[in-house]
């Protein structure tokens, strides 16, 4: 399939394609609304802002997937009413029917980060985690954070692919590829592919490869929010043994039917990659560049 070459292109198969991942998306990425999400959650944010962050009165996440950081931060206190926006009305879907069963009402916006249907200064805070990556029109799409936050109002990214990082990830999935035979073996799984003969999967779940536009380095991130007029611009790595031992265990995860995998399995790859996550925060985060990490994460300022 050929790479999308438009900007409607790549948000039409940024929908399509998160729409049908909707569903499964939280068991997928470990996406959790309990402790260890919130937790989670709670750490990048400080990790940016500092202990106790907020409370903010108003916020916007732009591409908010299924809620992981609005609903967490809203259960915290971090976030009093939260606006969440996504490309994705599927989206969006599954992150109200996480919303209603944790008993948190947000409301829920369907659009392109580039074209923001909010007036002038609505937000408190703009944020957040895992989108920039996927946004073809990442000047307009700064300017929009920039025209909808009040003035004083922070922005906060996190979960953004850097550039080393990426090529990085390339070695766990190559090894997750070339360990995959033994590792279904070792489990009982099928492969993937001799369920049905197309993986078990509708089609669009193909245009996984197609979604990502962007990895960045510290100074694209920088340069991004300054161009837009933001002050106060910082930018730091997180994760990177964790997201190795991740990629190899989503690699050969996505080789065998989800179903034949035990579930010892993904209880196995979650404390791991959790554990793993807070090894790369002790030991690695405060020692090794920005630029050296899988993740960046990103913080302004709107003047005042
Ligand atoms: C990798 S997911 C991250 C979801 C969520 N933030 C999380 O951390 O679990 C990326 C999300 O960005 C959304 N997205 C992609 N392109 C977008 C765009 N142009 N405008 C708004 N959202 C977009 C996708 O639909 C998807 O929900």
């Amino acid at each position: 399939m050929a790479a999308p070459a438009t900007t409607e292109e790549i948000l039409e198969v940024n929908r399509r394609y998160h729409d049908v991942a909707a569903v499964g998306y939280d068991s997928k990425w470990g996406v959790d609304f309990g402790a260890v999400g919130r937790a989670q959650v709670l750490g990048k944010v400080e990790k940016l802002l500092g202990r106790r962050p907020g409370p903010f009165a108003r916020s916007l996440e732009i591409g908010a997937g299924t809620g992981y950081f609005t609903l967490n931060l809203m259960q915290d206190g971090v976030i009093a009413a939260g606006v969440c926006s996504d490309v994705s009305p599927g989206m969006l879907g599954a992150l109200r029917a996480n919303a209603e069963r944790l008993g948190v009402e947000v409301e829920t916006v369907v659009g392109d980060a580039a074209a923001l249907p909010f007036e002038d200064g609505s937000f408190d805070l703009v944020l957040g985690h895992a989108v920039l990556h996927h946004l073809p029109r990442l000047e307009r799409a700064f300017a929009e954070f920039m025209r909808v936050l009040r003035p004083g109002g922070v922005l906060l990214f996190a979960g953004e692919p850097s550039r080393y990082g990426d090529r990085i990830a390339a070695l766990p999935k190559r090894a997750g590829l070339a360990a995959a035979p033994l590792w279904r073996r070792a489990v009982g799984a099928r492969a993937a592919a001799d369920a049905n003969g197309d993986g078990g999967q509708p089609d669009d779940h193909l245009l996984e490869g197609l979604v990502d536009v962007h990895a960045f380095t510290p100074r694209d991130l920088e340069r991004h929010a300054a161009a837009a007029g933001f002050a106060d611009v910082r930018v730091r790595g997180e994760e990177l043994v964790a997201n190795m031992f991740g990629w190899f265990n989503r690699t050969v995860e996505a080789s065998a039917v989800h179903e034949d995998i035990p579930f010892g399995w993904f209880r196995y790859a979650y404390r791991g990659y959790i554990l793993l996550q807070k090894l790369d925060g002790a030991l690695l985060e405060p020692h090794l560049p920005a630029a050296g990490f899988y993740n960046l994460m990103v913080t302004a300022r709107k003047p005042s």
